[in-house]
């Protein structure tokens, strides 16, 4: 037995590390990110606020003149308040440490985001999942029943999904809410592309929290999630928060920007007309078929009518494809089983969005119009 075999956690080691693809001088259209940088103005005004920044100092613990900033911004309910993370993936973590029971359970349906898998395994709770129905709506019943059988400390719905971009509907979310024996996290990390969230209704349940991020907005680089739930709630999980996880270069921009949200929010606004732009575009090829998505990506499955190619092997042929044009999209076709043939594209700038469009429209493969 070997030193890492003796004392590294086998589940640890069947793992293998996160791959994030290199696309150095590609269009990546592959990580849900904002296309557009800051405009210049506001990356000065970020600049002349972080040369004042104590880096000297560990960053203000609590974070509470950002945490309040963030709770007037973002429309918290009065009297609730936010744990921040380094970015909402160290919020999965937290709420998973801290629930980590013995024999404790998380459930969410799948596809979903696959760090919410990662970290129960990190963190001993045993991932139960139901699997979505073909078209890619909820199963409900599967949902309650599973509830039933299983009780778990959490449920996790991102919404809208992740990487479906379907959004639950309110009535499938009550019930959840009202049969949960635990906690509900509702994971609203593309709210800004989204027509609708749950913030609001944090005071109907206890158990329920709402967990978002900056990154979607155009601030994936800064890493700054926050989480909002009744304050008794939240107090329980700051326990298992490192003092100083969010640094002072995050708090500081942050501040910054928080203030300018409007350029943010009117990224967002042509992002969402993009995608709009982009589902008509793709709704034109052959044998492609594109979920309904409020987030800012597309499912796009490809169907392949030539019986010779299965519809994972044609996904991969077009992501390779498009890979040899430059532009990065994400092959989720080998990801769960419900995802053969597909393909996951993020909504870029107006000028990407053609260049993918005119790539697929001439691609040496069926999906040409
Ligand atoms: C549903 C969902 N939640 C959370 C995250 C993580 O966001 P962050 O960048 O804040 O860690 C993602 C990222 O893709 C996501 O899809």
């Amino acid at each position: 037995m070997t030193l890492i075999d003796r004392i590294i956690r086998p589940e640890i080691r069947a793992l293998s590390a996160y791959v994030v693809a290199p696309a150095q001088g590609m269009i990546k259209l592959d990580a849900m990110e904002n296309p557009f940088g800051l405009p210049e103005a506001l990356r000065a005004e970020v600049g002349a606020a972080l040369a004042q920044a104590d880096f000297n100092r560990y960053p203000p613990a609590g974070a509470d003149p950002l945490r309040a900033l963030l709770c007037e911004t973002m429309q918290v309910p009065a009297g609730y308040d936010v744990l921040l993370g380094n970015g909402s993936d160290e919020l999965i973590h937290l709420l998973l440490q801290a629930c980590a029971k013995p024999g404790a359970a998380v459930l969410s349906p799948s596809p979903s985001f696959v760090m919410v898998q990662m970290s129960a395994l990190f963190n001993g709770v045993h991932y139960l999942d139901v699997p979505l129905l073909p078209d890619l709506t909820l199963d409900l019943n599967g949902m309650l029943a599973a509830i039933e059988q299983h009780q778990p400390a959490l449920i996790f719905l991102a919404y809208p999904n992740n990487p479906t971009g379907t959004l639950y509907t309110d009535a499938q979310i009550e019930a959840i809410l009202k049969a949960a024996h635990g906690l509900v996290v509702v994971d609203e990390a593309y709210r800004p592309f989204a027509p609708a969230s749950w913030m609001s209704r944090l005071p109907e349940f206890d158990n329920l929290l709402v967990m978002r991020t900056l990154s979607k907005l155009g601030l994936a680089g800064i890493r700054l999630g926050y989480m909002a739930a009744r304050p008794g709630l939240l107090s329980e999980f700051d326990k298992v928060r490192p003092p100083y996880n969010v640094n002072v270069l995050t708090q500081t921009a942050a501040m910054v920007l928080l203030r300018h949200i409007d350029v943010l929010d009117a990224q967002a606004s042509v992002l969402r007309a993009e995608r709009g732009r982009l589902v008509a575009g793709l709704a034109g090829l052959t044998d492609v078929h594109v979920y309904p998505s409020a987030a800012n990506f597309l499912l796009v499955r490809f169907a392949a009518s030539a019986p010779a190619l299965s519809a994972g092997a044609l996904a991969t042929e077009v992501f390779l494809y498009l890979k040899s044009r430059g532009i990065l999209v994400k092959n989720m076709s080998n990801s769960h089983v419900l995802l053969a043939g597909c393909l996951r594209i993020t909504v870029g700038s107006p000028d990407e969005n053609r260049q993918l469009l005119d790539a697929l429209r001439v691609a040496p493969l069926a999906v040409g119009s």
